[in-house]
């Protein structure tokens, strides 16, 4: 038999909802339990790409909107050879953020369709499982002061939550909703027990393509 490959992971949710703290705890869990897993971000910043991204973010440069959604796909797919090699290697990749999050924000922006948004994205490589962290924006406030980065306005998260649960509707996906207002211990068990199904599952499965 071929060598089992890893599991595709994405964390998705509103900024704070905990994506980062439980994408941590997961990879460490995997790997505590003699899996191979390693984690990933997107925007990946530390690519040219991902520059450009992360100076719009910053405020420091500004960018057409439809400019900016496309190089955010653009920074999804040069990484796909390297997410593939690591997925066929057996490692289980735990991603922080992934297309969701960029078809959310830019089609909660006026004048972008949500089919236009998805459109880039579709044949990326598909998540055996993409975990929603959901948290009210009010709760997520509570959570410490939003940042100064671009987005980090209460109501345009509130837009983009919306766009989240229209995506949320597509059952072509193994979507799980995870209720992020509960302690960092107990998402962490209830994503770990999501996370180590979709792994088995995926084993033996060929990587999907995203909406396609
Ligand atoms: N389950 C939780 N309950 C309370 N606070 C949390 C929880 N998970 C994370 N936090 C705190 O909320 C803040 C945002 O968490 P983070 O993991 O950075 O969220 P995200 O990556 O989704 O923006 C951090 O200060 C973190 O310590
Ligand atoms: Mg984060």
């Amino acid at each position: 038999m071929s060598c089992r490959r890893g599991a595709l992971i994405v964390l998705e949710g509103v900024d704070k909802a905990g994506k980062t703290t439980q994408c941590k705890k997961l990879v460490q869990a995997l790997k505590e339990s003699g899996r191979q897993a390693e984690m990933m971000r997107f925007p990946d910043r530390t690519t040219k790409i991902g520059q450009l991204i992360s100076a719009y973010l910053e405020k420091k440069s500004n960018l057409e909107d439809h400019t900016v959604h496309l190089l955010f796909s653009a920074n999804r797919w040069e990484l796909v050879p390297l997410m593939k090699q690591k997925l066929e290697q057996g490692i289980s990749l735990v991603v922080d953020r992934y297309a969701f999050s960029g078809v959310a924000f830019t089609s909660a922006k006026p004048g972008f369709s949500l089919d236009w948004c998805m459109n880039p994205d579709v044949g990326l490589p598909k998540p055996d499982l993409v975990l929603f962290l959901q948290l009210h924006p009010t709760e997520a406030a509570q959570r410490g002061e939003f940042g100064t980065e671009r987005y980090e306005v209460g109501d345009f998260q509130k837009i983009v939550m919306q766009k989240f649960e229209l995506l949320m509707k597509d059952p072509s996906l193994n979507w799980q909703v995870i209720d992020a207002a509960k302690s960092i211990e107990d998402l962490h068990a209830e994503i770990k027990t999501h996370s180590e199904t979709a792994i088995t599952v995926a084993e033996n499965q060929p990587i999907g393509e995203l909406w396609k």
